[in-house]
């Protein structure tokens, strides 16, 4: 029997396709951040009389876009190299992400901000105003200026509410000889969670926007290209494999069009690789992946599975099966409905008429349970291509299998 010791020891020695997973966890900030570049631009300008006049405007900039359109990691990367180049200047700036989904009052925000300026306060006995202050000497002592990101803002306007927003983008009104040293940048999902704001506070801070759109399938792809150069060893993950990721979350494509959930689909198929032993990543792993992510999906699949037609159902194993076979992201519609008419052979079934499998197909797409596209580059002539997103096939494959055989059984 192996000791616990050889457990551990083989699990440690075996090869991985990772050749530093943790650049793909989400704390981690990369130093490239493909299509996010007007954002970037636009935030240097908003920014750069920091550096041109200092003291001269106390900036305010909202970035607004769905989940996981890179707003965080924008933010964070400008602010840090943003900080790098004004030191070069000789001007003494930092740059403070907070999240406000964490520190959602304002007591908790300016405690944040004094925490990360390393500026002490006294634990207790001072309201977040008298706080400030502090602060506010603090950076004019030291001749500093500070970016401040909150980020998930909507949690902090929820809960700090209008005067604390107030507060905080109307400090240097109160003393306009000061040079102004707090700069924010504002981070929120949506535009609507600023209607909780009197118009007067919301006027400060939508002057200056920032929109981050969801990303397309193409500018996934690039995404995926540069963060699996980082994160996996070369070769061991093919174009096609980000390809497919790319095409499931696309917006273009129907996908919700965010990099974390295309980037956590990449890390969980690397993971069922090595599960695996496998010494490269597979589209089928990409589908474990794209399930295990989604689980709710994959229920309500099978939930539907569950009640198509016979015939829907031999089509869908068709599909299945072809996927399988040729280990490929999409299968061409006529090669499917000659694996259909195999099938139906099989099961001594009379197959429908061409017509009827195109309604199947497009029925099959409305559920949910297919991809079904016109065929791009790299195919010759147009045609429909279909896939299936959930995996592995196999045990897709077996579970369509049964619920054929109920039907089959059951008087028709
Ligand atoms: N253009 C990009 N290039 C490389 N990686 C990116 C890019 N955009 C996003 N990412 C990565 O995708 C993940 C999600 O991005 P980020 O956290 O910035 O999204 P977000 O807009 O802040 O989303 P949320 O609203 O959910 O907070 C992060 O791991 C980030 O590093
Ligand atoms: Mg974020």
């Amino acid at each position: 029997m192996p000791s616990a010791r050889d457990i551990i020891e083989s699990i440690l020695e075996r090869p991985s396709v990772f050749k530093s997973k943790e650049k793909l966890y989400p704390e981690h900030l990369p130093s490239y951040l493909p299509h996010r570049e007007e954002q970037l631009k636009s935030l240097a300008a908003y920014f750069r009389n920091i550096l041109l006049e200092p003291g001269s405007i106390a900036q305010r900039v909202l970035l607004v876009g769905g989940i996981g359109t890179g707003k965080t990691a924008t933010a964070r990367r400008f602010g840090s190299d943003f900080r790098a180049l004004a030191r070069q200047r000789g001007i003494n700036l930092e740059y403070v992400h907070v999240n406000c989904h964490r520190d959602r009052t304002l007591y908790l925000v300016v405690q944040e901000i004094a925490r990360q300026l390393r500026i002490p306060v006294p634990p207790r006995g001072l309201s977040a105003q008298e706080m400030y202050k502090i602060i506010m000497k603090q950076l004019e002592n030291r001749d500093m200026y500070v970016i401040v990101t909150l980020d998930e803002f909507d949690y902090f306007i929820e809960v700090a509410g209008n005067d604390s927003v107030y507060f905080l983008v109307r400090t240097y009104d109160e003393y306009p000889n000061l040079a102004k040293r707090i700069n924010f940048i504002f981070i929120t999902r949506s535009l609507t969670s600023l209607g909780r704001l009197d118009s007067a506070t919301e006027s400060y801070i939508v002057r200056n926007v920032i929109h981050f759109k969801p990303y397309t399938s193409s500018e996934l792809y690039d995404i995926l290209k540069y963060r699996s150069q980082e994160a996996f060893y070369e070769g061991t993950v093919d174009d096609k494999v980000l390809e497919y990721i790319a095409d499931l979350i696309g917006v273009d494509n129907g996908g919700s069009g965010n990099a974390r959930l295309a980037l956590e689909v990449l890390m969980l198929a690397g993971t069922e690789a090595d599960k695996e032993g496998a010494q490269r990543v597979t589209i089928d792993h990409v589908r474990r992946a794209f399930t295990h992510a989604n689980p709710n999906l994959s229920i309500m699949i099978n939930d539907v599975i569950r009640h198509l037609p016979l015939h829907e159902l031999l089509l869908l194993l068709a599909i299945v099966r072809l996927l399988r076979q040729k280990n490929e992201a999409y299968v061409r519609i006529g090669e499917v409905e000659e694996e259909y008419r195999n099938i139906c052979e099989e099961y001594k079934e009379t197959p429908r008429r061409h017509t009827q499998i195109y309604e199947y197909v497009n029925d099959l797409k409305r559920r949910g349970v297919i991809d079904a596209r016109l065929s791009g580059k790299g195919y010759r002539g147009k045609s429909t291509l279909v896939g299936v997103s959930l995996g592995p096939l196999e045990a897709l494959e077996k579970f369509i299998q049964e619920i054929i055989e109920i039907k089959k059984g059951e008087p028709s």
